[in-house]
C-alpha cells in the first residue's frame, strides 16, 4: 500500500492524487484521500484503480490544504470502497501501510469502551484508538503517541486531525515512511518516489520514529517521546510521467527495451577493453565468502535461482536460495562472514526487506541487486549492484528480471575469478557471450509471429505445464508465473526430470507442454522428457536454439528458434522468450496486461 500526506497552502487533493499515481505500484485495489475543510474531515474513496478516484474527485471535488491519501493492496477486508483508506472518525483520519497484528484485541477493547466501528479493517483500530484518547481530552500529539505505544505489527501511518489545520502526524514501525520538505509545505510519503517531484529534501524515518509535521517543518521523536535527529538528504527531482511511446501496453514497451537495458546494465560491470567484470567496490571479499544466502520474492526469486546455478557452477560457492517469506522465519544456521544476497526490482517488498534485516541480524554481509537506488533496501544494504532497467511500470516484471540475470551473471564471473575457480580464458568467453546479448535480444524480438502462433495454442488451454532443466528450470518457473499473472491461465513449472513423478498424470491433449530447451549439456535429457509427454498425448511447444531445433522436429508441434548463444547466457534469452509468450496470450485473452487483477507491482505488506 502507498501513503502520502501534504500540508501547505495550495489545494491538497490534486497533489495527493498525483503522488498516489507514483505509488500505484504498491497496489491498486482501491484508493482514497481525506482533507480538512474548515476544520472538518471529509474524504473521497473509490474501489479499483486510481482513475476511479480521480473520476469521483471530478464529480465531487475536495477542497482543503492539508490531507492524506492512500492506494491499497487489500489485506484485511475486501477491496471495496467501504474498506478503502483513509479510515477514521469525525476527529481523526488515518492512512496505513502494514498490518496491525493485535487489531482484534484492540477492537474488542475499544468496542467495550463504546467506540463504534464501521469497517473490518485493522487500520480502523488505529483511528478508533486515537479517537478514544481525543474524546477523553488528550491533544492530538499525546493521543497519537499513546496509540502508537499500543500497536503491534508492522506499520507506517499518517494522520490528520479535525480542528488542527497545521498538523499531520506520521509514524514508522517496520514499514517505511519519509518526510518531504517543500517550500512552505511539507509532505509524508511511503517512499521517495512519491515525494521526489514535490520535495527536494527528504528525511527517511527509522523504525520506532514518529513525527509531528507542520507547514514549516517536522519534529521527530522516538516512542519514549525523546527528540531524535535524522539526516535531511537532497534528492534528485524525479522524471515526469512515463509514456507508452506508441506501444499498446507498458509491457510491450518494456519488452522492446531489452536490448538497451541489457547493454546499460552490463556496461556498469563489464570493461569493454579488458573484457573483465569490474564490480563496484564491496565492503567484503568475494574470495573468502564461505556461503551465499539468496532471497527474493516472485520473479526476482526466480532470477536468484538462475544466479544460484551460476554461482555454484562457475564460482563453486555454496549458495542457498529461498523465497523471502520463508527465509525470514526459517532460522537457517549461517556461517560467520557469509553473504546475504537480496534481489528486488523495487527495493520495497516487505518480505524481502524483513529477510534483509534478518540476514544483517545474523551477522551476514548484505549485498542487494536493485533497480531503485533510492529504495529502502538500498539504504539498508552494505552494498548495491544496480540493474539499470529504468522505471518498470507493468506489474509483471520483464526487463528488470532480465537485468537481474545480467547482474547475477557478472557477480558469478567476478566471484569465480576472485576464488580462482574460473580461468581467464573461460571468463573471457563468458563476458564475450554477455557482451553479445543486446544484439541477440534484438533478434529474438523479431520472432513475434512465431511466438504468436504458439500463443494461439496456449490461449485455448485451461492448464499449461512448463518444463526445463538446470538453469532453464527457473526460466520455466518464470514463464509459468508470467502466464498466470497476466493471462489468468493456470500454469505449473516442473523440473523436466521430475515430471514423471506426478504431473505426468495431468497430461493429455488439453494440457500443452511448454519446453525451455536450449542446446547444451542437458538438452538430450529434456528432449527425452518431452518424448514421454508426447507419448501421452501432450502438445509440445518448444523454445530451443538452432542446435536443438532439428532434434525436436518430430517431438514439438511448434518450435521457436531462439538465437544460439553460449549455454551460459541462454537462460537470459529464453526468459525474454517466455515473457513474450505470456504477453501474446494475454492479448488474445484481452486481460488488463499492465495491471492484472489482485496483484501489486511491489507488495509492501507481509
Ligand atoms: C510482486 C510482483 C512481482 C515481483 C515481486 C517482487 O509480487 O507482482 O512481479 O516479482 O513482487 O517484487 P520486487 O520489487 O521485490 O522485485
Amino acid at each position: 500500500c502507498g501513503i502520502v500526506g501534504v500540508i501547505g497552502n495550495a489545494p491538497a487533493a490534486p497533489v495527493l492524487l498525483e503522488a498516489l499515481r507514483r505509488l500505484e505500484y504498491r497496489g491498486y485495489d482501491s484508493a482514497g484521500i481525506a482533507t480538512l475543510i474548515d476544520g472538518h474531515i471529509d474524504r473521497r474513496r473509490a474501489e479499483g484503480k486510481l482513475a476511479n478516484l480521480a473520476a469521483v474527485l471530478d464529480r465531487m471535488p475536495l477542497p482543503g490544504v492539508v490531507g492524506v491519501g492512500h492506494t491499497r493492496w487489500a489485506t484485511h477486508g475486501a477491496p471495496t470502497e467501504g474498506n478503502a483508506h483513509p479510515h477514521g472518525t469525525s476527529r481523526v483520519s488515518v492512512v496505513h501501510n502494514g498490518i496491525i497484528e493485535n487489531h482484534a484485541e484492540l477492537r474488542s477493547e475499544l468496542e467495550a469502551e463504546g467506540q463504534v466501528f464501521s469497517t473490518e479493517t485493522d487500520t480502523e483500530t488505529v483511528a478508533q484508538l486515537v479517537d478514544l484518547h481525543l474524546a477523553r481530552g488528550m491533544a492530538p500529539r499525546e493521543a497519537a503517541l499513546t496509540a502508537f505505544r499500543r500497536l503491534e505489527g508492522a506499520y507506517a501511518l499518517a494522520m490528520v486531525f479535525a480542528g488542527h489545520p497545521d498538523l499531520m502526524i506520521g509514524a514508522q514501525h517496520g514499514a517505511p515512511l519519509a518526510i518531504g520538505y517543500g517550500e512552505g509545505e511539507m509532505f509524508l510519503g511511503s517512499d521517495s518516489l512519491a515525494l521526489s517531484p514535490l520535495a527536494r529534501r527528504i528525511t527517511y524515518l527509522r523504525d520506532g520514529d514518529w513525527t509531528v509535521v507542520s507547514k514549516t517543518g517536522a519534529q521527530i521523536f522516538d516512542f519514549d517521546d525523546r527528540p531524535v535527529n535524522r539526516e535531511i538528504k537532497a534528492v534528485a527531482l524525479a522524471a515526469g510521467a512515463i509514456g507508452k511511446d506508441g506501444y499498446r501496453h507498458y509491457m510491450e514497451k518494456e519488452l522492446h527495451e531489452h536490448p538497451s537495458v541489457i547493454g546499460q546494465t552490463l556496461r556498469r560491470m563489464l570493461d569493454p577493453a579488458t573484457r573483465q567484470v569490474v564490480l563496484p567496490e564491496l565492503p567484503f571479499d568475494l574470495a573468502t565468502i564461505p556461503r551465499i544466502t539468496m532471497t527474493a520474492c516472485g520473479s526476482a526469486y526466480y532470477a536468484g535461482l538462475v544466479g544460484r546455478h551460476w554461482l555454484e557452477s562457475i564460482a563453486r560457492l555454496p549458495t542457498d536460495a529461498d523465497v523471502a517469506s520463508e527465509l525470514r522465519y526459517r532460522e537457517p544456521p549461517l556461517p560467520e562472514g557469509g553473504l546475504g544476497l537480496l534481489i528486488s526490482q523495487s527495493g520495497e517488498t516487505a518480505d524481502t526487506l524483513a529477510a534483509l534485516r534478518g540476514l544483517h541480524g545474523a551477522g551476514q554481509h548484505v549485498l542487494s541487486v536493485l533497480n531503485v537506488p533510492e529504495s529502502t533496501m538500498a539504504r539498508e544494504s552494505d552494498a548495491v549492484l544496480e540493474t539499470v532497467a529504468g522505471p518498470e511500470i507493468c506489474v509483471a516484471s520483464t526487463k528488470a528480471f532480465t537485468a537481474q540475470l545480467c547482474v547475477l551473471a557478472c557477480l558469478a564471473i567476478a566471484t569465480g575469478t576472485a576464488r580462482g575457480t574460473l580461468g581467464e580464458e573461460r571468463a573471457g568467453a563468458l563476458t564475450a557471450a554477455l557482451t553479445d546479448l543486446p544484439g541477440r535480444a534484438s533478434e529474438l524480438l523479431t520472432l513475434r509471429e512465431d511466438i504468436q502462433a504458439m500463443a494461439q495454442v496456449v490461449a485455448e488451454a485451461r492448464d499449461v505445464l512448463y518444463l526445463g532443466r538446470g538453469a532453464a528450470f527457473p526460466i520455466a518457473l518464470e514463464g509459468a508465473l508470467k502466464l498466470k499473472e497476466i493471462s489468468y491461465i493456470h500454469a505449473e513449472a516442473y523440473a523436466a526430470g521430475e515430471m514423471k513423478h506426478g504431473p505426468i498424470a495431468l497430461i493429455d491433449r488439453t494440457v500443452p507442454v511448454v519446453a525451455i530447451a536450449p542446446g547444451g549439456r542437458l538438452f538430450e535429457k529434456t528432449a527425452s522428457n518431452l518424448q514421454e509427454a508426447k507419448a501421452r498425448g501432450a502438445r509440445i511447444l518448444a523454445f530451443t536454439d538452432a542446435d536443438g531445433a532439428p532434434k525436436l522436429l518430430n517431438i514439438a508441434e511448434q518450435i521457436v528458434v531462439v538465437p544460439t548463444v553460449d549455454p551460459f547466457v541462454a537462460p537470459i534469452l529464453h526468459a525474454i522468450a517466455v515473457q513474450m509468450l505470456a504477453y501474446e496470450v494475454a492479448l488474445l485473452k484481452g486481460t488488463d496486461v499492465d495491471q492484472p487483477r489482485n496483484l501489486a507491482k511491489s507488495v509492501t505488506v507481509e
